[in-house]
């Protein structure tokens, strides 16, 4: 498997790279349960066959990289992610679970210089929404594949008022502002949630994916996110995004509360939804 040489600096100034790639590496098991319910569609989509060669843009911790792998062995998965902190999780939830044909290079996938037509098929589990350009970071992960080859990914649906989701995620920010001491944003952060919406409607992802890819079929897919095993164990993993908040025990409960009815035999789970996109790389040179 050939993988190029890292060529992004030793640390960049993507939030990624710093405070939230280190809170997700920390988390990664909670993470992959939250956003887990997306896999069947993911990789039912993807049909990724024996002898593949996978590209997971925006890997993170490399659940779905290493799912990949196995899929695709004996051909082989590459995760690239601009943040050292996720990928030195990955590197060891790959040797502690002992797949093969994995790799991870560190870059960003709107400037990084992979082998041209060097995939068949990528992926990414909410991994585009942050590049600075997204015309030109679709540009060149198209390069990464072969011509004909095929990207499938999710990313976040506008969060709308009327989302299971939101109402919760809503009442939860209304409770701590009232209960607990105001915290001052990261910019940074704020951004990078900010762009989690930068592909959120449809013509948003046409606009990015026309010039590059073909067929762009973009549909709605419905799930659970889940937040914790129990109302307390949510809560925890919620608050554990700003750490040095000192949030009361009467909020904490407040909050447990708003989180009890969505406890269920498998996890404290919100409706939630997505896009799910697949799309060919244009045979035609229009991505070279
Ligand atoms: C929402 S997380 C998803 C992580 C992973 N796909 C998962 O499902 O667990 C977004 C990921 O995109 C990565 N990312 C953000 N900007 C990137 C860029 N320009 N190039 C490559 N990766 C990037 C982040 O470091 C992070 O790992």
């Amino acid at each position: 498997m050939t993988t190029t040489e890292n060529r992004t600096p030793d640390r960049t100034d993507s939030p990624w790279d710093g405070v939230l790639g280190e809170h997700w590496a920390a988390r990664h098991r909670e993470f992959d349960a939250m956003v887990g319910g997306v896999d069947d569609a993911l990789f039912e989509a993807a049909a990724i066959a024996p002898g593949d060669r996978v590209l997971d843009v925006g890997c993170g911790a490399g659940a779905t990289t290493r799912a990949a792998a196995l899929l695709a062995a004996p051909g082989h998965a590459v995760g690239v992610d601009i943040s050292a902190p996720l990928l030195a999780r990955a590197r060891k939830n790959t040797a502690a679970e002992g797949v093969q044909g994995v790799a991870y290079v560190r870059g960003d996938a709107q400037t990084h210089r992979f082998e041209p037509g060097g995939y068949d098929v990528v992926i990414s589990r909410g991994g585009v929404m942050f590049f600075a350009d997204h015309v030109a970071a679709f540009a060149n992960i198209g390069r990464a594949l072969r011509p004909g080859g095929r990207i499938v990914f999710v990313c976040p649906r506008r969060p709308g008022t009327d989302t299971e989701e939101s109402q919760v995620l809503g009442r939860f920010a209304r409770i701590l502002e009232e209960g607990a001491e105001p915290v001052r944003p990261d910019p940074a952060v704020v951004a990078a949630h900010t762009a989690m919406a930068s592909l959120s409607e449809p013509h948003l992802i046409h606009g990015a994916l026309h010039r590059t890819f073909t067929e762009i079929a973009v549909n709605p897919v419905d799930l659970h996110t889940r937040w914790g095993e129990t109302p307390a164990d949510a809560v925890e993993f919620l608050l554990s995004r700003t750490p040095d908040r000192h949030v009361p025990a009467a909020t904490r409960a407040a909050l447990e509360d708003t989180l009890c009815p969505y406890a269920t035999a498998r996890g404290v789970r919100t409706r939630a939804g997505v896009w799910l996109v697949t799309a060919v790389r244009r045979g035609d040179g229009a991505a070279v």
